[in-house]
């Protein structure tokens, strides 16, 4: 079989990063979480006081990205992919919603995400590679073979992410995490700078009916198709 690049773009919280994962793990591909890397830029300005009522002091942030080294490791145990800053395990610090509040605006800097592509295109060189975000296969990765769109209502993305974090035992509230999911929609479908929208060839995924399985087997269908 050929290896491809697979882009996975949509809506926050609608289970991009399950799927990507596990469609990964199923091919033996490469999975990068690009949501990820723009969750550590933000932490390490929350960290640093450089955003203030959610407004970054661009100019630093912009200074602060030569500081930022950002890798993954897959564990194989937990079947899950562990984000390090500079070497530190920060993979609960960047789910925490006081970063998810934070992130779409460090997200439109434009100087940001030219170096966050920079760095996402590196690791596409040798295909293979599962990624998944905003602005996958419409910038990142505009000839990827395989571009899926994902998306489901605010209501369910925000019910799933809502047991997530209760599971993991965060004390958080559901209306909350909804007004954080439809405020991310908006500024991450409107911004300047390579808004959230569907590549015109990427294949349309509603999962509000569909179990993770189900998700799972349609793409390796699609895979199938091309390889
Ligand atoms: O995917 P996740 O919800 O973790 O992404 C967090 C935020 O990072 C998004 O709400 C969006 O503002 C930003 N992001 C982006 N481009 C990407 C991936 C994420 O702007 N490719």
């Amino acid at each position: 079989d050929k290896k491809i690049i697979i882009a996975i773009d949509g809506h926050s919280s609608c289970g991009k990063s399950t799927m990507a994962k596990s469609l990964a793990q199923r091919l033996g591909y490469v999975y990068i979480d690009t949501g990820a890397m723009y969750r550590v830029v933000t932490l390490v300005a929350l960290r640093n006081g450089w955003i203030e009522n959610k407004i970054p002091d661009t100019q630093k942030v912009i200074d602060g990205l030569k500081d930022i080294k950002i890798t993954f490791q897959w564990d194989e145990k937990a079947g899950k992919n562990t984000t390090f800053l500079n070497g530190e395990n920060v993979e609960d610090e960047i789910r925490q919603l006081e970063v998810s509040e934070n992130v779409s605006p460090i997200s439109t800097i434009a100087e940001v995400r030219h170096e966050m592509v920079r760095q996402q295109r590196e690791n596409g060189i040798n295909k293979g590679i599962v990624m998944d975000g905003r602005d996958i296969g419409t910038v990142v990765f505009p000839d990827a073979e395989l571009k899926i769109f994902m998306t489901a209502s605010p209501e369910i993305r925000a019910q799933r992410r809502y047991l997530e974090l209760t599971e993991k035992g965060d004390n958080v509230n559901f209306e909350e995490i909804l007004a954080n999911v439809e405020g991310r929609d908006k500024i991450d479908s409107t911004r300047a700078v390579s808004p959230l929208k569907r590549a015109d060839d990427a294949l349309i995924l509603d999962n509000s009916e569909l179990t993770r399985e189900q998700q799972l087997d349609w793409a390796v269908k699609k895979v199938k198709e091309i390889t």
